[in-house]
């Protein structure tokens, strides 16, 4: 019977759909810094949302670049002296743990004057506010191949 066979593609569909969202939930979004030698802070932090959870992951050539997280002030004047944290493998691994306000320069040399630095503004968890697009995807796309079977069926 053509019914009896979709049952069980519906209830495989169902378990993937609460899978990806239950995913989105419990682990935090990977966001690597692909270019941070040639930073254009404004642009990414814009296009990015960051959450509580969340990876941030700077990769560079190790030994031409660092990654500083300092202080809004620090920040602002390029004053890698006193960081809160510092980072230098070429493959750093930033855990976001607290909300508000982060700031990320080089402190390599002149690096940081020259724009290679980030200021990313992290929000408290992915339910707290409306979801964003991208969670979305996963529940439209199986939603999509759903109808597509249906059709097959
Ligand atoms: C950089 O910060 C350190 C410590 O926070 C401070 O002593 C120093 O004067 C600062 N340098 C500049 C150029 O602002």
């Amino acid at each position: 019977m053509a019914i009896d066979n979709r049952v069980p593609i519906l209830l495989v569909s169902i378990a993937l759909v609460s899978m990806a969202i239950g995913l989105n939930q419990a682990e935090g979004t990977t966001h690597t810094v692909e270019g941070w030698a040639l930073m254009k802070y404004n642009k990414y932090a814009a296009a990015e949302k960051f959450t509580v959870g969340d990876t941030l992951v700077f990769k560079y050539i190790h030994g031409q670049h660092n990654v500083l997280r300092v202080t809004r002030e620090d920040f602002f004047l390029c004053n890698g002296s006193n960081p809160i944290a510092n980072y230098a493998t070429g493959d750093d691994f930033v855990t976001l743990v607290e909300t508000g306000d982060h700031f990320f320069i080089c402190g390599v040399k002149s690096h940081c004057l020259t724009g290679q630095k980030l200021n990313i503004l992290v929000k408290r968890d992915h339910s707290a506010s409306s979801p964003p697009p991208f969670s979305l995807y996963p529940v439209v796309r199986v939603g999509i191949s759903l109808l597509v079977l249906c059709f097959l069926y």
